[in-house]
């Protein structure tokens, strides 16, 4: 067991919570995202930092926030592991635990319950309060349908080894309905943030059914606050009331009353006590309207430049043969958002010079095989084209 020493803040923010509907649980409305957790090796993203990490969610914690998101896969399994640590000392009763089940990892029903049972001694707890099914689309769930997840989940209801349970989603409306119609799901997971902000049909449909929606990626994992255009600083910095850009992110999402509870994957300690600060003015319905149509011009300068919708969640990887996807993307969207600057270029261009354990698009063959698990159904193969096209 390591030991770690936690500095504790003295006066606890009293953290802003919303009611999840037909239960007694009262949800932080910042939760904390263990996805995206500081590294030791920026390479490796099973190399927590975990001594850094632990201050941060347990600080987090001290400060109000009673929700913690993991999954199977998150940083190669090791996320898991690492919040069963954190968890120690008393932590697992201050907090509602989410995990996820992998339905990629799924072959038949008896795999249900083996990982389940699997992510309960990682985690080293005996229930988690929210079980979901992880990242459905049309394909996974059609296929964990049709292998019985729903009567799985029945009877980890019924053997109170879960409280609630729901599924994070990427994928289109119509899919988004049909698996809302297809269970008495507690709660829902949906990606929702100013740049993608269709995703409020979902939000309304899933309310409106009495079903509790929880928000991830409401920075766009970091895509909305890091290098931004120049034109969206201007906007920011002539702004009635000055707000950081990942301020103005968050606000827009908390403004709608109908979101429960909104995950970040924060990075560093700066941006745990930034966000718990900002968290602890979580009013709905305070956006004025010169705002709203601040945030519009935002959007629209944004939407004008991003060429890949990737998020960075890192589902497509790894590559069997070594293109770092992700990075490819990161790349070319931060190309066209920077006025097509050579930085970019030759920042690609000296990678793509390396004769061993080359990561650049031109190494992809088109085996299409990441494709299949982009939540955000990227036609990764054709956008590496264009990638070699442009920067190559
Ligand atoms: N179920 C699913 O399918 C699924 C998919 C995606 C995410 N999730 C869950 O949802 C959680 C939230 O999503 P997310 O991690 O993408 O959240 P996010 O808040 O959109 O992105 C987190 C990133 O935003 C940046 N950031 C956060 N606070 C900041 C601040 N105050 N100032 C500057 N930058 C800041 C950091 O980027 P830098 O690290 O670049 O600084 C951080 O890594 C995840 O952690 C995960 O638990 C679930």
């Amino acid at each position: 067991m390591i030991n770690y020493i936690c500095k504790v803040k003295e006066s606890v923010i009293p953290m802003n919570k919303r009611k999840l509907k037909n239960t007694n649980i009262e949800v932080s409305t910042l939760g904390f995202g263990a996805m995206r957790l500081p590294l030791l090796d920026p390479k490796d993203n099973s190399s927590i930092d975990e001594k850094e990490a632990f201050k941060m969610i347990r600080y987090a914690i001290d400060n109000g926030v009673n929700y913690i998101d993991t999954a199977y896969p998150y940083h190669g399994g090791r996320s898991e592991i690492f919040i069963g640590k954190v968890l120690k000392d008393g932590y697992r009763e201050k907090v509602y635990l989410t995990t996820k089940l992998p339905c990629g990892n799924i072959k038949c029903y008896e795999d249900f319950s083996k990982i389940f049972e699997e992510q309960l001694k990682k985690l080293d707890v005996k229930y988690f309060d929210i079980y979901l099914l992880h990242a459905m689309n049309k394909k996974s769930w059609s296929k964990v349908h049709k292998l019985g997840v729903l009567d799985f989940l029945d009877g980890l209801k019924e053997q109170g080894k879960i409280k609630q349970v729901g599924f994070s989603f990427h994928d289109n409306y119509e899919v988004f309905t049909e698996i809302i119609d297809s269970y008495d799901w507690d709660v829902c997971q949906i990606q929702f943030n100013y740049f993608d902000s269709e995703a409020k049909d979902m939000l309304d449909y899933a309310t409106d059914k009495g079903i509790n929606v929880i928000v991830m990626e409401p920075l766009r994992g970091g895509a909305l606050v890091n290098d931004l255009p120049e034109e969206i600083t201007a906007l920011f910095n002539n702004a009635t009331t000055k707000r950081s850009p990942a301020e103005w992110g968050f606000r827009w999402v908390y403004n709608h009353e109908k979101v429960k509870l909104i995950l970040s994957g924060m990075s560093t300690m700066e941006q745990v006590v930034e966000n718990l600060n900002t968290f602890d003015k979580a009013t709905a319905n305070s956006m004025t309207e010169e705002e709203k149509v601040m945030m519009e011009q935002v959007t629209k300068i944004f939407k004008d430049k991003i060429l890949v919708p990737c998020t960075s969640c890192q589902y497509c990887m790894p590559c069997p043969h070594g293109v770092r996807i992700p990075l490819m993307f990161a790349t070319y969207n931060n190309y066209s958002m920077f006025g097509k600057s050579d930085k970019y270029k030759n920042q690609y261009q000296e990678w793509a010079k390396k004769d061993k354990d080359r990561f650049t698009a031109d190494v992809c063959v088109g085996c299409r095989i990441c494709e299949e698990k982009c939540p955000q159904n990227i036609i990764i193969s054709e956008r590496m084209v264009d990638i070699v096209k442009e920067l190559g």
